[in-house]
């Protein structure tokens, strides 16, 4: 009776897997997907339908705000750059949960690395000694430059920029802090507004001791032009800057010395927060230059630099392990979670022995920070990036995948902009170029839904919400991109504008 009740249930998910293929593309259109041997488990558990009921009544409701897709992808397996849904459809996970899956879902060496451990200890803290922390915390200080040597051990992006805050203002005695308009730091209460994007902010009183100065975006900002990206493409836009110099950089940074000017008492300030490449804020870049004189601007000011490599760590960036290092900026703190646990929660800051110091002003304890399983897990995803070349990967086919979505920029007037670098990359939407007015939802979003229809995932953002994301773990291949690319063309063309 099982059995039959069982093979009902499979049938009626096979036709529905076919149905969801056929309802909202034309077959021939659809562009063909790489081949994928792996076998993912036959889904037996929850219908589609009583799980949409528990997250509409009994999840966060905020849930529903920030689900992508006019019919949820509910996710049986992961594999990979692989996803498959569990009525058995296959995707192409060009976002990675969100930048997390750094070197690929489920990867079998980091499985294995995890399974071990769980097997041998889960949970002690750290008010006992344990290998795992202590092995992790060398491999991981032996990836940071100069004297960022000392590491504290967090679950979450906002937890680590949290107690880098609290670090910056301890250290330097001096309780404002500078973000970007643009900015995402996370969710904690203490970095509303460091976060400077209005949908992430509540009405409460907040930001207290938080300065935001104007956003470094040479394609959507006041200033900018055709040299001032380190990317593969440029900003479409003119540039009168003679060899070796940028105005908009310069301008950009005089901006927050305007800052400095009016709203720091006596000029001082305890810190800057800057993400490498924005990443909520839409894959934004800012012009050559900008992060390292900006850094020094603040340091002459006496107060401390941290990076926020959440995203833009790990290799993603391609040329580098961290992307301050594209800047020839050394930071003072930096911030990293995401990528580092390849969807493991786990999370650190990594900083001076003299900055790290101040926090013995006061106990401070995190109980799981430094877990021995996340320890497992975050010191094979540094073994699985140098042997898997991940960083090399992101750099070859991220290019690829820039040079791929330029031509898309030429092709259509829509697409006003691709920028990035390695496989951090942005691709916004504009009503024309010339305006550079953001496509309105009811354009860009059908565009965006055709590509999962069509078996891409991928990630939007930026202020207006019409940037796609496009950061997948860093296992993809030129094939997978060419796939995503032909995708996106055709999603473009069956939503004429
Ligand atoms: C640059 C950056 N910093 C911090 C965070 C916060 O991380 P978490 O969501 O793990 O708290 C995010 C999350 O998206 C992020 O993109």
């Amino acid at each position: 009776m099982l059995v039959k009740a069982a093979m009902f249930h499979r049938q009626i998910l096979s036709k529905l897997a076919t149905r969801s293929l056929v309802r909202n593309v034309s077959a021939s259109s659809v562009p063909e997907m790489p081949p994928c041997d792996f076998k993912p488990q036959k889904y037996e558990g929850m219908t589609y339908s009583d799980a949409k009921k528990i997250r509409d009544n009994v999840l966060n409701p905020v849930i529903n705000v920030v689900t992508f897709y006019k019919e949820p992808v509910m996710i049986n397996q992961g594999h990979m750059q692989w996803l498959w849904d569990v009525y058995g459809k296959r995707y192409l996970d060009m976002f990675g949960g969100i930048v997390t899956v750094s070197v690929g879902h489920c990867h079998p060496k980091v499985n294995k690395a995890l399974h071990d451990q769980i097997d041998r200890l889960w949970h002690t803290t750290n008010i006992y000694m344990y290998p795992q922390a202590h092995e992790y915390a060398q491999k991981l200080v032996s990836k940071l430059p100069g004297n960022l040597k000392v590491v504290m051990f967090v679950n979450s992006g906002s937890e680590a920029n949290d107690l880098a805050l609290t670090m910056a203002r301890l250290y330097t005695g001096c309780y404002d802090i500078i973000s970007l308009r643009n900015a995402y730091h996370g969710m904690a209460s203490s970095l509303f507004k460091l976060t400077a994007h209005s949908p992430w902010l509540y009405n409460l009183p907040s930001g207290f001791g938080i300065l935001n100065a104007m956003n470094a975006d040479p394609y959507r900002g006041i200033w900018g032009g055709a040299n001032c990206r380190d990317s593969p493409v440029q900003v479409d836009r003119q540039c009168d800057c003679a060899a070796g110099e940028c105005q908009a950089s310069d301008k950009y940074v005089d901006q927050v010395e305007d800052v400095l000017r009016h709203s720091a008492p006596k000029g001082k300030i305890g810190g800057i927060f800057l993400e490498s490449i924005q990443g909520v804020g839409g894959s934004v870049q800012f012009p050559k230059g900008y992060i390292k004189k900006t850094f020094d601007l603040i340091r002459s000011r006496g107060g401390l630099c941290i990076s926020d490599e959440v995203q833009t760590g790990f290799g993603r960036t391609g040329e580098h392990f961290w992307g301050f290092e594209a800047a020839g900026a050394m930071p003072d703190i930096v911030t990293m979670a995401k990528g580092i646990g390849n969807g493991f929660p786990l999370a650190a800051v990594v900083t001076t022995p003299e900055i790290a110091e101040v926090l013995g002003r006061a106990n401070n304890f995190n109980t799981y920070g430094g877990n021995p399983m996340a320890c497992a897990v975050g010191s094979k995803v540094l073994d699985v990036i140098d042997e898997e070349n991940c960083q090399q990967v992101s750099h070859d086919v991220g290019t690829h995948c820039l040079t791929e979505l330029a031509k898309l920029r030429d092709e259509f007037e829509i697409v006003g902009d691709v920028r990035g670098k390695g496989l951090m990359i942005g691709v916004e939407f504009v009503t024309d170029k010339e305006s550079r007015k953001p496509l309105p939802a009811d354009k860009f979003i059908p565009i965006w839904e055709t590509c999962k229809n069509m078996g891409v995932l991928l990630g939007k953002g930026g202020l207006y919400g019409n940037v796609l994301r496009i950061k997948p773990p860093m296992c993809i291949t030129k094939a997978d991109v060419d796939f995503s690319v032909e995708v996106l063309r055709e999603a473009i063309r069956q939503n004429p504008v």
